[in-house]
């Protein structure tokens, strides 16, 4: 599953695909464009400039005025993929749009017969939005199971892009679920890595190093290796035990 970021904000896209090197992918909608303060197509291609797969949003209702508007947005840059949303004028556009050869993302999914229509007008990725679901106490996960279902016995290969993820469960679910695509928030992907062992693991880890002494002695370039520290906890509690051989096979032995 690829993981994408859903924001317009620059800093957070610097900081995901070149500090932590895992988004593979950004989409932003009218409502984070409007937050970033900058104008639509300019801010689309500076995090173009940074990372492909970059989903904009169309804003305009009927065909006749979404096809020429996600023209202009794919002519932006090569990295757009153009954002329209599900209902007949949007499908209508997006099959026009897909048929030119521009990547369609299909937007504001809530039922299997929505992402088979937008996998019928050749969508490249469909967006079923799981949060907002679980907002009105439906199942959004499920209908991620269920559409991929849907798609893989219908041998759809239009991309399941899961959406409106609001914590870090969402993620883990979209993946079991089978999502090819997960977008979220800056905060829920920071705390994909966070772990209170994981923590404690590092900090441990380290004060044994130091306390053995073992950073000095590579820095200095001494040939004398570091003593192991035997009052170490990691040395007391990881190392393996010597194993008893049980009491009747000992005796057959004697
Ligand atoms: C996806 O493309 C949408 O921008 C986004 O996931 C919507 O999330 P929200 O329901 O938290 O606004």
């Amino acid at each position: 599953m690829q993981l994408f970021l859903d924001t317009a904000d620059l800093e957070e896209i610097h900081t995901g695909v070149e500090q932590w090197g895992v988004v593979s992918g950004v989409t932003t909608n009218p409502t984070l464009i409007a937050k970033a303060g900058q104008d639509h197509e300019t801010q689309v291609k500076r995090i173009c400039e940074i990372v492909g797969n970059v989903s904009a949003e169309c804003v305009s209702e009927k065909k006749d005025d979404l096809i020429p508007e996600g023209r202009r947005i794919a002519s932006w840059h090569e990295n757009v993929i153009v954002k329209v949303p599900m209902t007949w004028d949007g499908l209508a556009a997006a099959k026009v749009l897909a048929g030119e050869g521009v990547r369609i993302n299909v937007t504001l999914c809530f039922t299997v017969n929505q992402a088979l229509l937008a996998a019928t007008v050749g969508a490249y990725i469909v967006s079923p939005f799981v949060g907002r679901l679980d907002d009105i106490n439906q199942d959004g996960i499920r209908l991620i199971r269920d559409i991929v279902a849907a798609y893989r016995e219908q041998g759809v290969t239009t991309k399941v892009l899961s959406a409106s993820l609001r914590n870090p469960i969402h993620v883990q679910d979209s993946a079991l679920a089978g999502a090819d695509i997960a977008t979220m928030p800056f905060k829920v992907m920071e705390s994909l890595v966070t772990h209170p062992l994981t923590d404690q693991g590092v900090a441990r880890f380290l004060a044994d190093y130091e306390r053995a002494g073992a950073g000095r002695a590579s820095a200095a370039g001494a040939d004398a290796r570091a003593k192991p520290d035997l009052r170490s906890d990691y040395r007391t509690t990881q190392e393996p035990k010597a194993v008893e051989a049980p009491q009747g096979q000992a005796a057959a032995k004697a």
